[in-house]
C-alpha cells in the first residue's frame, strides 16, 4: 500500500506503550518511556500517522515563540519506503506553518542517510554541525543541524 489513506492525529498518554514499540524498533538510541510520556502530557506535540486504524509511525514537535523544533520521528520498519515518513513531514510543515511559525530546526545524526535524504528533499537546508554531539555504538557521532525557513 502507499501512502495514500494514512491520517495524522494529536497523540496523547495513552499511546505511551504503541509510540514506545516503534520508537524502540527504529532508533539506535531510543528514548526513555519517561521523556516520552512528558512530550505525550502535553497537547499538540506528538502526532500519530495511522493507517487503517493502525499505528505506523509518529513524530514530536514543539512550537515556541514562532519557531518549531522536529524532536523525534518514525516510521514503523514495516511501511518504511512507501513515502509515510515524507507525508508525515510535510503535514507536520503545513501545520506549524498554518500557525504562524516562520522555521522548523532538526537535528540529525550524521550516518543517518534515510533521514537526512527525506528532510532535504522536503526543503530542509544544513545550517551546522555540532560535533561529537550522539552517543555511538562505538564513541560519539556529529548532529547536523537542518532548517527550513517557512515563509519566503
Ligand atoms: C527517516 C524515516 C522517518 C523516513 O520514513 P520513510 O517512510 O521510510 O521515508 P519515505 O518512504 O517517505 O521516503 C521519502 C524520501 O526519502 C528518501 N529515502 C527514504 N528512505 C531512504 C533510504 N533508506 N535511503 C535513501 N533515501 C531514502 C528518498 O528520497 C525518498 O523519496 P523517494 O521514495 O521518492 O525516492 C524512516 O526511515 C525512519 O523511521 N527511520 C528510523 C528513525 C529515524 O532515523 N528518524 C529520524 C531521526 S529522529
Amino acid at each position: 500500500m502507499n501512502s495514500h489513506g494514512a491520517c495524522l492525529v494529536s497523540a496523547g498518554p495513552d499511546d505511551l506503550e504503541a509510540v514506545m514499540a516503534i520508537e524502540q524498533r527504529c532508533q539506535s538510541h531510543p528514548w526513555s518511556r519517561e521523556v516520552m510520556l512528558r512530550y505525550l502530557s502535553k497537547e499538540h506535540v506528538v502526532w500519530r500517522l495511522e493507517l487503517d486504524g493502525t499505528l505506523i509511525g509518529f513524530a514530536v514537535v514543539t512550537q515556541i515563540a514562532g519557531e518549531a523544533e522536529l524532536l523525534d520521528i518514525a516510521i514503523d520498519p514495516d511501511y518504511q519506503g512507501r513515502g509515510f515518513g515524507q507525508q508525515l513531514l510535510q503535514r507536520l510543515l503545513d501545520d506549524v506553518g498554518s500557525k504562524g511559525n516562520e522555521r522548523m530546526f532538526l537535528e540529525v545524526r550524521a550516518s543517518n542517510m534515510p533521514a537526512i535524504a527525506v528532510y532535504e528533499k522536503l526543503g530542509f537546508c544544513q545550517i551546522g554541525v555540532r560535533r561529537n554531539y550522539y552517543p555511538a555504538k562505538i564513541g560519539r557521532e556529529d548532529a547536523l543541524m537542518y532548517c527550513q525557513e517557512l515563509f519566503q
